[in-house]
């Protein structure tokens, strides 16, 4: 099934539930070299008049290289059916296996930019700001015990929304 290119405004999404419970895959790099991980963090608003998609990844992340390297990425939204191959490379680095031999994902690629053919919504981002969140800057000093006691901190990457696909229904 094809993608057709949505108009942003039109979409009807909750980006709440469509992020903390659908979760995404966000995936970084090229065609040739790229890797991809699961969240469940994030947001889509509006910010310097342009609609924008933040997701906060690990430094510990295999994909967080990636980010680091390449000024675009994408978030891809699945179905239900696919909750196992999101639980997947959630709980996998790309640094130990192939994700997408395991879990029988087909890379498509989007503007250039590498995502995933079993996606029922893709949005295409373009890098443009990130930063380290900081222990010092957390006005509730629990969560940084809550979150950050054992685990490396999250850099945060605002990525203007270039484009949104969808599946036909
Ligand atoms: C449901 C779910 C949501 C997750 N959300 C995030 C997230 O928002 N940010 C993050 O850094 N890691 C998140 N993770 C953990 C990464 O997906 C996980 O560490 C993954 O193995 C990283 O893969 P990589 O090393 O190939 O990049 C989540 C995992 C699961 C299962």
């Amino acid at each position: 099934m094809a993608f057709i290119r949505r108009n942003i405004e039109e979409l009807q999404i909750n980006p709440v539930t469509m992020i903390g419970k659908e979760w995404f895959l966000l995936t970084s790099g090229t065609p040739e070299d790229f890797n991809t991980m699961t969240c469940s963090w994030g947001g889509i608003g509006v910010l310097w008049n342009a609609p924008v998609l933040t997701a906060y990844v690990r430094t510990t992340r295999h994909t967080f290289g990636y980010l680091e390297k390449n000024d675009r990425f994408t978030v891809s939204v699945f179905p239900e059916e696919y909750r196992k191959a999101l639980a997947f490379c959630g709980g996998h680095s790309g640094r130990d296996c192939d994700k997408v031999k395991e879990t029988g994902l087909t890379p498509a690629v989007l503007d250039g930019v590498p995502a995933f053919a079993e996606a029922k919504r893709v949005f295409v981002c373009e890098k443009v700001y990130a930063q380290m969140l900081s222990k010092e800057d957390f006005i509730r000093k629990e969560l940084v015990n809550d979150f950050y006691a054992k685990d490396a901190m999250h850099k945060m990457y605002l990525g203007k929304i270039t484009a949104v696909y969808e599946k036909q229904a």
